[in-house]
């Protein structure tokens, strides 16, 4: 990836904290924005007072930016809560998380256990562990909520315990909110930048269900796009990431937008890449250099 911090630079920002206070997100998280970093950064400005992501996943954006002050938000409870145990022991959820075996008999032993029979640390270590050993960073729940992901083939090596600290640091000065996009809006003030990336609209398309409850469907759209509105009165910018759709069309004709190139999982699957079209919609103008440097991809 290039370097998004360099690519920002161009265009004035800084981020909040010094290089090497930087975290890298511990997440792997299926519609993850990291491969857009260097894009998307160049919305967020120094004059932007609080970072506010609703729709948070895996916050890549959030790490990368590290600002002062933020607030995520998810419908997610279960990942809201590890966000909490990370801010709060991001040691002793470090090295209780290094002491699991990643094979298969123990992770299948880990994903059978029921959430509401451990404490929230150990809730919070298991949800961190099947993401990390889980195919692809998918979550997915069964109708009665519970993780069915296979363990993935080739999981990778963790994050430091360094890595977890630094994100920990972060979310200290950051508010976490599990519910809805609506409520953690509500927070919305003058100077701040909002963020929203919201899972691609399922139930009208038969689409693979990444994120198993926390089902996104037309008319959560249709909130979203009346929510910009009231975003921009109360004196904040918003950047919004919405796959190519009709629905996304017509929000992108009210505002400054444009239509970029991505390479997308079909189904989750990396060997069903296809290439695809996002959009990105802001209050703010989007320049001409950002244009033509997307064109050329
Ligand atoms: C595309 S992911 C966000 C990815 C994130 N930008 C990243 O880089 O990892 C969308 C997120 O929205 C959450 N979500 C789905 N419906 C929601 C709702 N109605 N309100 C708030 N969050 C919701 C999902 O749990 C998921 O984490």
């Amino acid at each position: 990836m290039a370097d998004s911090r360099s690519h920002a630079s161009d265009f004035g920002r800084t981020t909040q904290s010094r290089p090497d206070q930087r975290a890298k997100p511990f997440l792997r998280w299926a519609g993850s924005k990291r491969k857009q970093l260097p894009r998307l950064i160049q919305f967020w400005t120094n004059s932007h007072q609080r970072y506010v992501e609703p729709f948070a996943g895996s916050a890549c954006l959030f790490f990368e930016i590290a600002p002062n002050q933020g607030i995520l938000g998810d419908k997610n409870a279960s990942l809201i809560e590890l966000y909490r145990v990370v801010r709060d022991h991001p040691v002793r959820l470090y090295e209780r998380l290094c002491r699991i075996k990643r094979d298969e008999s123990t992770y299948y032993r880990w994903r059978s256990k029921q959430q509401d029979e451990l404490d929230p640390e150990t809730r919070a270590l298991r949800f961190l562990y099947l993401n990390r050993n889980c195919f692809n960073g998918i979550y997915r729940t069964n109708t009665s909520g519970d993780f069915n992901v296979p363990m993935g083939t080739k999981p990778g090596a963790y994050f430091s315990k360094a890595d977890l600290l630094l994100c920990s640091s972060l979310l200290k000065r950051t508010k976490l909110i599990a519910g809805d996009f609506e409520r953690t809006l509500q927070h919305v003030q003058s100077g701040d930048f909002v963020y929203l990336d919201p899972p691609y609209a399922v139930r009208s398309r038969r689409v693979f269900r990444e994120y198993g409850a926390t089902l996104f469907d037309t008319p959560d759209i249709e909130r979203m796009a009346t929510s910009l509105t009231r975003i921009v009165q109360t004196g904040a910018d918003f950047l919004v990431s919405y796959a190519d759709c009709k629905e996304s069309r017509e929000i992108a004709r009210k505002w400054n937008a444009v239509r970029l190139p991505i390479r997308r999982h079909v189904a989750g699957f990396t060997g069903s890449r296809r290439h695809a079209y996002e959009w990105l919609i802001s209050n703010k103008p989007i320049a001409e250099e950002f244009r033509r440097g997307t064109k050329r991809e």
